[in-house]
């Protein structure tokens, strides 16, 4: 547990950027995402880990590559199904491990209509994962519907931790040093919705690391950007080396030019 824990969030900061690419399980080929190879491949030097699904494991990353993976086993449900929260655990402990995966990866969804069976599938998998040392990663807030302030947030993260949960992954919210401070766990976060300013992306990372956070479990404002390598390598610049706002901006805007000329080569 402990081995597999330390390839995901890094010992020697207690941090991690996580590259999320898991969003086709309910939004199917999402702007950006819609082949994932192309997405992934010249980010994938950048992360400390991918979390995906094991369809686009199998099919988008190179077995030979030796970047840890985060599971994605919960789903079933899509963005035009009855209620986004029936979700069930969607691939069994067996093929975790055939995978060779580092953490399994779920939705919570606490206070919608299926809030009891998407706890009762976190209890499920933890117990699941704790008997092969598999850490368990919580996504808490996903949907439309949440209020997502620092008492909703606080109350899934520690739900989730409750429960068992190795790291759970929320959103950014005012006060979110106290959605930490309850959390018995690590806590990264979500990117969100693309934000419309590069530099909101760096506030946002900045804020949550300075307020506690573990890193990020980032996606659509990683490969969404129009300079995804420069993007990532910006918030790796926070995360990994704190760097401030405005130098992480100053590499994004080194990176970004280097990003050009490189595609303008290729093409
Ligand atoms: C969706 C997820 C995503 O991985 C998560 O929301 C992170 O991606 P983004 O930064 O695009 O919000 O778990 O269920």
């Amino acid at each position: 547990m402990k081995n597999r824990f330390s390839r995901i969030i890094r010992p020697d900061d207690g941090r991690c950027v996580m590259l999320a690419v898991d969003h086709g399980y309910f939004l199917g080929p999402t702007e950006k995402l819609e082949v994932p190879q192309r997405t992934i491949k010249p980010l994938l030097p950048y992360a400390d880990s991918l979390m995906l699904t094991r369809g686009v494991l199998r099919t988008s990353v190179n077995p030979s590559t030796n970047v840890p993976i985060v599971l994605r086993v919960s789903g079933a449900t899509s963005i035009v199904g009855e209620d986004l929260s029936k979700e069930t655990i969607t691939t069994s402990i067996e093929d975790a491990i055939k995978l060779n995966v580092s953490c399994l990866a779920i939705s919570i969804f606490v206070g919608s209509k299926y809030e009891h069976q998407t706890l009762a599938n976190l209890a499920t998998l933890v117990d699941n994962g704790e008997k092969y040392g598999i850490p368990v990663l919580a996504v808490t807030a996903v949907g439309k519907e949440m209020v997502r302030d620092a008492r909703y947030l606080g109350l899934a993260c520690r739900v989730a931790g409750e429960l068992g949960a190795h790291l759970v992954k929320t959103y950014y919210c005012e006060h979110f040093e106290k959605v930490v401070e309850g959390s018995p766990v690590p806590v990264i976060i979500a990117g969100g919705k693309k934000l419309e300013k590069d530099v909101d992306v760096l506030e946002l990372t900045f804020n949550a690391i300075r307020e506690g956070a573990a890193g990020v479990d980032m996606g659509r404002n990683i490969w969404q950007s129009e300079y995804p390598v420069a993007m990532i390598k910006a918030v790796r610049s926070i995360v990994h080396e704190n760097f401030s706002v405005k130098e992480a901006y100053d590499l994004f805007v080194k990176e970004k030019n280097n990003e050009r000329k490189s595609t303008t080569i290729t093409r």
